[in-house]
């Protein structure tokens, strides 16, 4: 194991039987409280892209918005909220994604990316891709271009990233479960 795998092992929390029976949690809470790791998670996130320009990163709610704010901040790019429906104030593009069970829908700012402007999008974990698949629809319908979508934790057994990798979307991650 590399010592970055070493780090994000010992700084995410796996919490078995939440919230539901047989579902082993990943938490990173623990993470994000401790300063060197989440300065280390960021640091490896952005390393690809440092000195290329981009320009907005979106982040979807609620754990993308933490990961998502900080890595703007060091990429010197503006920052677009992906919410849940209902809880932007101003007109919206909407579109249903899957769940485990059912399916929601998330928004975003009409006016939030330009056409043809470079987006990061951020979450903190990949699993079957249908939130980040939803994201990536909403970004390039207003017409954004997607460099890449970062995620701290990648749960590969759930395909999540090669749904993203068959829409063209450059996948980054740092740590993966199996057998989760
Ligand atoms: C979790 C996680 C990702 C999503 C990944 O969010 O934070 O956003 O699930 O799952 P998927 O790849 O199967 O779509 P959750 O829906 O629990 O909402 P939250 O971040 O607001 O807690
Ligand atoms: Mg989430």
């Amino acid at each position: 194991k590399t010592s970055l795998e070493d780090t994000l092992l010992a700084a995410i929390r796996t919490i078995p039987d939440y919230p539901k029976p047989g579902i082993l949690f990943r938490d990173i809470t623990t993470l994000l409280g401790n300063a060197r790791a989440f300065r280390r998670a960021v640091d490896e996130l952005v390393h690809p892209y440092a000195g290329t320009k981009i320009d907005k990163i979106a982040g979807i709610e609620a754990r993308g918005f933490i990961l998502g704010g900080a890595i703007a901040h060091q990429l010197s790019a503006g920052f677009i909220p992906i919410r849940k429906k209902g809880k932007l104030p101003h007109d919206t593009v909407r579109v249903a994604y899957s769940l485990e069970y059912g399916v929601d829908e998330m928004e975003m700012h009409k006016d939030a990316v330009k056409e043809g402007e470079k987006v990061i999008l951020v979450d903190d974990l990949i699993a079957t891709g249908g939130t980040a698949e939803g994201a990536t629809r909403l970004l390039r319908q207003m017409g954004a271009d997607i460099v890449a979508a970062c995620f701290v934790i990648d749960l590969p057994d759930l395909g999540g990233r090669a749904k993203l990798e068959a829409l063209g979307v450059e996948v980054r991650t740092l740590i993966a479960f199996s057998g989760h």
